[in-house]
């Protein structure tokens, strides 16, 4: 167990990161963020930071020396970088979880490994690969870059007409994965916090909604089955069990119409804590930033009771703007990352909590 005077060192220097520091301080930690950036938005709120690159070992070798333990808040943490860290101290969740989740097609090999159902999905590694694909998988279906894809980036729809060499080209030609396209009826999403005593605590699975692919709005509860809930919260903590995972996960998850066998489909691991998570601070007990530090500092995690009825709403670009407004609502918090406004960029978030 980390004592409370420790130093927590950050990777990546985002919203994420900022939220962490803000609830490892409110826990007594110090912490250190690690950002190539200069206008990172947790370098506001810690102690140090060293604005540097990934790759620059000196740097790293300084940072590794000033804290206590490494953690992230991305999943594209150089593998390089994970290794000459972890050889200085604990990093956690452990980087052999990056390998998987930095590779869609890794990643969905290794969830159907557990006997759990995602889309249908092949390799397309190639435009040659990607015709054969659609053979198997039909149309329409999803062209997804394997690495660095977010927000619907580095994807491309394979409709009845499209010309799929071109979506691959569209897309960078890079290496890519099939999905064959899912009429799922809501997508949901599972916040997971593993700790150290290999203990499994679930956040409500919470429904999310998104608006041209940035999650925009997210609602707890979801509106769905007690037993789909119970199922996707399984699913979660099996996962989480799997990569033997300490700290905070979040599992996206596509419910399928009423009748369908499997109800659930795992759509995407983010070894980090996630957007859709961002309720917590205010429509629970524990959030999901607290739980993720607890995790990493080997202290026991707690135990979420939520605070009734909650709505998580992204301000994105300019949407920023209408934090005044905001302000105003009964029974909303306001969170702002201090970032410059940039068309599609998170820039705040606020919850609006309901009575039971
Ligand atoms: N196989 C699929 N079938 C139907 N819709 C999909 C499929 N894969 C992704 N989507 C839609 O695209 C969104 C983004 O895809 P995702 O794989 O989560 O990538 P990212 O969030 O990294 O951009 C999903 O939230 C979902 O709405
Ligand atoms: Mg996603």
């Amino acid at each position: 167990m980390l004592r409370p005077d420790a130093t927590i060192g950050i990777l990546g220097g985002g919203q994420l990161g900022r939220m962490l520091a803000l609830a490892a301080a409110r826990l007594g930690f110090k912490c250190h963020v690690f950002c190539p950036e200069p206008t990172s938005p947790a370098f506001d709120v810690v102690r140090r930071v060293t604005e540097a690159d990934y790759r620059d070992m000196a740097a790293l070798a300084r940072f590794a020396d000033d804290v206590d333990v490494v953690t992230y808040e991305f999943e594209n943490v150089p593998a390089e970088t994970a290794v000459f860290l972890a050889a200085r101290k604990p990093v956690l969740p452990d980087p052999a979880v990056l390998a998987t989740t930095q590779d869609r097609y890794a990643e969905k090999t290794f969830v159907r490994g557990l006997g759990i159902a995602t889309a249908p999905f092949a390799a397309a590694g190639s435009a040659e690969e990607l015709e054969h694909a659609l053979q198997t998988l039909g149309r329409p279906a999803v062209l997804k870059t394997r690495r660095f894809g977010y927000d619907g980036k580095g994807q491309a729809m394979i409709r009845p007409d499209t010309d799929a060499s071109a979506a691959f080209r569209a897309i960078g030609g890079q290496p890519a994965i099939l999905e064959g396209f899912v009429p799922f009826e809501r997508e949901i999403s599972v916040v997971a916090a593993r700790g150290s005593d290999g203990k499994v605590v679930c956040f409500d699975p919470t429904e999310n909604e998104h608006q041209d692919h940035i999650l925009k709005v997210s609602r707890v509860p979801a509106a769905i089955a007690q037993e789909i809930a119970d199922d996707a919260r399984r699913i979660a903590e099996r996962i989480a069990t799997a990569f033997n995972y300490v700290g905070v996960l979040a599992v996206e998850m596509f419910v399928m119409p009423p009748g369908s066998r499997p109800a659930l489909l795992v759509n995407e691991i983010a070894p980090r804590v996630h957007n859709s998570g961002h309720w917590t601070i205010d429509g629970a007990s524990v959030s999901q930033f607290e739980q993720h530090i607890r995790a990493i500092a080997g202290w026991p995690l707690g135990h979420p009771i939520r605070h009734g009825r909650v709505e998580m709403i992204n301000l994105i670009g300019t949407e920023v703007d209408e934090y005044p407004e905001w302000l105003t609502v009964p029974g909303t918090s306001v969170h702002l990352y201090g970032k410059a406004v940039r068309p599609g960029r998170k820039m705040g978030h606020v919850t609006r909590v309901f009575e039971p």
